[in-house]
């Protein structure tokens, strides 16, 4: 079997498409979605999501707000930032790039973030919300993921679910979203990381892999079961004379030979990625519809 891709770019297109309509709609009654994107520091790979998400923030017609602040900010000036980012009517959404610099307190920040305004869901009440299965903002990636399960037409009621990695971005929250008595959950959720014994006798009874470890090649295909559907969330630059930029981008799966036996498997890149702004901007968009009544 060779697996059809999962077509994230055009999935998320088909998403970003029915947005439109509600920001046109939006804009119809003098309301712009607006995102304020807080970077501290300068680290290239972060500087490079902050600027696609800005990007495509205009090109919806959304509002975007850049706070690029140098790297010795404290956490004082960033609480700073944030107040004004919740007292602003014009910002629907707050998103704080991930990871911070050494000596500012991620866990003191994410509280400070009005939970109302927590496009990420990173807040401490969006992630009770979440397991107590509350609306709530739901953290991107992880609802992007379920995006494109459920706009493949997979089946998530009774499927077995091996999730591979345990971050606070994508783990946790997927296995959290994925055992939920809903629509988009009603799976057999196991999680796997770095103490698991033996990893591959776990991905190996999946009906589905999140692979979300962050090291290439974690998934091999002797791991994999025939028919499976794997979702690749990684982003691991390995080293590549041949190319300009001397690297190229590999998620966590071992790509061709997994393909061979999967039914369906998401492109690194062109799978997960481009989902996971579609999915803030979605919550961005539902921000400012709940504001604007
Ligand atoms: N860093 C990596 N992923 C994310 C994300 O989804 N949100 C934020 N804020 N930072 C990140």
């Amino acid at each position: 079997m060779t697996a059809d891709l999962i077509d994230g770019k055009a999935i998320a297109a088909a998403m970003r498409a029915e947005l439109k309509t509600q920001i046109d709609e939006l804009a119809g009654r003098g309301v712009v979605p607006g995102l304020a994107v807080i970077l501290v520091g300068d680290d290239p790979a972060s500087a490079s999501y902050v600027r696609a998400k800005e990007k495509a923030c205009r090109e919806l017609g959304m509002a975007s707000f850049n706070y690029t602040l140098p790297p010795e900010t404290t956490q004082v000036e960033l609480l700073d930032v944030i107040r004004r980012c919740n007292a602003d009517p014009k910002v629907h959404g707050i998103l704080v790039q991930l990871p911070l610099p050494q000596h500012i307190d991620e866990h003191a920040v994410m509280p400070v973030i009005d939970p109302d305004k927590d496009v990420d869901g990173f807040h401490p009440v969006n992630i009770g919300r979440m397991v107590a299965g509350q609306p709530c903002f739901l953290p991107c990636t992880p609802h992007g993921i379920i995006q494109l399960l459920l706009r493949s037409g997979v089946t998530l009621e009774g499927a077995e679910v091996v999730v591979v990695g345990r971050s606070n971005i994508v783990g946790k929250p997927v296995a959290n979203m994925l055992i939920q008595k809903s629509r988009t959950g009603n799976a057999t959720v196991t999680v796997c990381h770095t103490r698991t014994r033996d990893l591959a006798a776990h991905v190996r009874r999946a009906d589905i892999i999140i692979a979300a470890a962050g090291r290439a090649h974690t998934i091999t295909a002797d791991m994999v079961k025939d028919g499976a559907i794997v979702i690749d969330v990684g982003v691991n630059r390995i080293d590549d004379p041949s190319r300009p930029r001397g690297y190229r981008l590999v998620g966590d799966v071992d790509f061709e030979p997994v393909r061979q036996k999967a039914r369906l498997i998401t492109p690194v890149p062109g799978g997960v990625g481009p989902m996971t702004i579609t999915m803030l901007l979605y919550n961005t968009v539902t921000s400012a519809r709940q504001k604007a009544g």
